[in-house]
């Protein structure tokens, strides 16, 4: 997500008035109930060599975890959901103040000040909630150097693994917590590379260091971006928001951005996948690619100017004198080469190991469901002609329509209605359903019936 200039102008505009109006006592923007269990900092190791690797110039990653606000059964039975942010480089804090947290950032009626309200749709209701700001760099995350942004899915997991076995160690509780890794758009990397790395390193560890992962969840990923740049000519042309000229053109810068990935050229094939943005951008004259039914772009300035508070800062544990960027262009730099590079082999591998949900808000035009169901099909992968044949179920929330879910084994695929890229902004309820159900292994994302069969009668079907 990018802060427009505009964004940017009623940001100054508001802050001004806050200033001039802060005489006056208000209550606090972040009341002592809608503070994070816990919040802070966690080291990252330097990659570059330096003697010198005392805490003032190491890099670190910041968190704010929410206990469930019902435990299951025991603490430590309780599941551990990770939310990740996308971009690359924008703040986990759009996820948490705008999306899936337990208070969300509003406009309030009465005033013109920004609030806080409760989230019905929280995914925090019955399992622990940890936002990292991902990767060092973004959001309120520290980097030492500009020189430690990864510039890689590889170093982007080995990170987040320091910052996740080091959350952990902050209570002998979270040991045993089974731990699912969520998140959104740009994500879809970051999931399976952090996924991946768990699974390849827990088998390394003594069983007391290993981190109890027991699946992965994107929303709206990017995770197989040359097959999902094909998607959007011909996506939106049966939506009927370009004709076939407008189709052909798309088409073509397209290719350019594919034929720029068969030779290796990635800085050129990311700016090419730009290029088809912006294209279908001007085409449409939509207000954002992220709805293509939105009058006006998410609001996620309401996130950044109560970010700006310094008494909201301190209750988060962050110094005042930090920027709140929604997201780093530094960031977004270092990881310019990596964004069209592929981990769908990543996520072939986790489908075999563990369980895998891709859900989608259908009103999204950027990473939709068109061009996830492309990428999923050439899945490697042996359940994945079964998982191609099992059926599209209708998914109903309390008798109303909520869309659709298909699953066959360790893989769930489902499509959220009335939904953008930002699925629990959009359906928080019912974004909160899908997300226990499928954690929990009820409702359609019960086990399947075949699942029942013995192993060796499934390789009949
Ligand atoms: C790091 O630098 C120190 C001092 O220059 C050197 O002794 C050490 O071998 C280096 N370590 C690595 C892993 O390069
Ligand atoms: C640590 O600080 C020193 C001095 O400011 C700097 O030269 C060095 O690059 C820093 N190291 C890291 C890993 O940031
Ligand atoms: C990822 O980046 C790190 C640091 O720049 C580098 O050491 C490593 O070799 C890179 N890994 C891959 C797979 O490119
Ligand atoms: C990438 O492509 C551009 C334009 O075709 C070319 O100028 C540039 O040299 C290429 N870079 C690499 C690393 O191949
Ligand atoms: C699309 O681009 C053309 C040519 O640059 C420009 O004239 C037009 O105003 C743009 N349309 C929109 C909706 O941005």
């Amino acid at each position: 997500m990018e802060s427009t200039t505009m964004a940017k102008l009623i940001l100054f505009i508001s802050l001004l008035h806050h200033i001039f109006a802060s005489s006056t006592q208000s209550p606090p923007l972040l009341p002592k109930e809608a503070h994070p269990t816990k919040s802070g900092y966690l080291p990252i190791n330097p990659t570059v060599n330096t003697t010198t690797t005392n805490n003032k110039n190491r890099s670190f990653i910041f968190y704010t975890f929410y206990e469930a606000q019902k435990v299951s059964s025991t603490l430590s039975e309780t599941p551990l959901l990770i939310w990740l942010q996308g971009g690359p480089g924008c703040s986990s804090m759009l996820g948490n103040f705008l999306e899936l947290g337990p208070w969300r950032v509003t406009n309030s009626q009465t005033q013109e000040n920004i609030k806080l309200e409760p989230n019905p749709g929280s995914w925090n209701r019955i399992f622990g909630l940890l936002f990292l700001d991902n990767p060092i760099g973004t959001g309120f995350s520290i980097a030492s150097t500009p020189q430690e942004i990864p510039r890689n899915q590889s170093l982007v997991a080995e990170h987040l693994f320091q910052a996740i076995t080091g959350f952990i160690k902050l209570d002998p509780l979270f040991k045993e917590r089974p731990v699912y890794i969520t998140g959104e758009s740009y994500a879809g990397k970051y999931v399976p590379a952090i996924g991946y790395y768990i699974l390849k390193r827990n088998p390394r560890l003594s069983v007391s260091e290993r981190v109890n992962l027991r699946g992965v969840a994107i929303g709206n990923g990017l995770t197989d971006p040359v097959t999902q740049v094909t998607t959007h000519a011909v996506n939106a042309y049966f939506l009927g928001l370009i004709n076939e000229k407008q189709k052909g053109e798309l088409e073509k810068a397209q290719w350019e951005a594919v034929e720029l990935v068969k030779m290796g050229n990635w800085s050129m094939a990311t700016d090419a996948r730009n290029m088809v943005l912006h294209m279908l951008e001007n085409m449409t004259g939509l207000a954002t690619l992220y709805d293509f039914t939105r009058k006006v772009p998410y609001e996620t300035n309401l996130v950044t100017e109560f970010l700006a508070y310094g008494e909201v800062k301190k209750a988060l544990g962050v110094s005042e004198s930090m920027v709140y960027e929604e997201c780093s262009d530094v960031v977004e730099d270092a990881l310019h080469e990596d964004v069209m590079k592929s981990v769908k082999y990543m996520v072939e591998f986790l489908v075999k190991k563990t369980r895998v949900l891709l859900y989608q808000g259908h009103l999204d035009l950027r990473d939709n469901v068109v061009s996830t169901e492309a990428w999923v099909k050439k899945m490697k992968w042996e359940g994945i002609g079964r998982f191609l044949l099992a059926e599209r179920k209708v998914w109903k929330v309390n008798d109303v329509l909520a869309g659709y879910v298909q699953k066959w084994g360790s893989l769930s695929h489902a499509v959220v209605l009335g939904a953008g890229h930002l699925v629990p902004t959009d359906q928080a309820v019912n974004s909160q359903v899908m997300i226990e159900d499928w954690v929990l292994e009820t409702g359609l994302f019960g086990k399947d019936q075949e699942e029942d069969v013995p192993p060796h009668f499934k390789g009949s079907l």
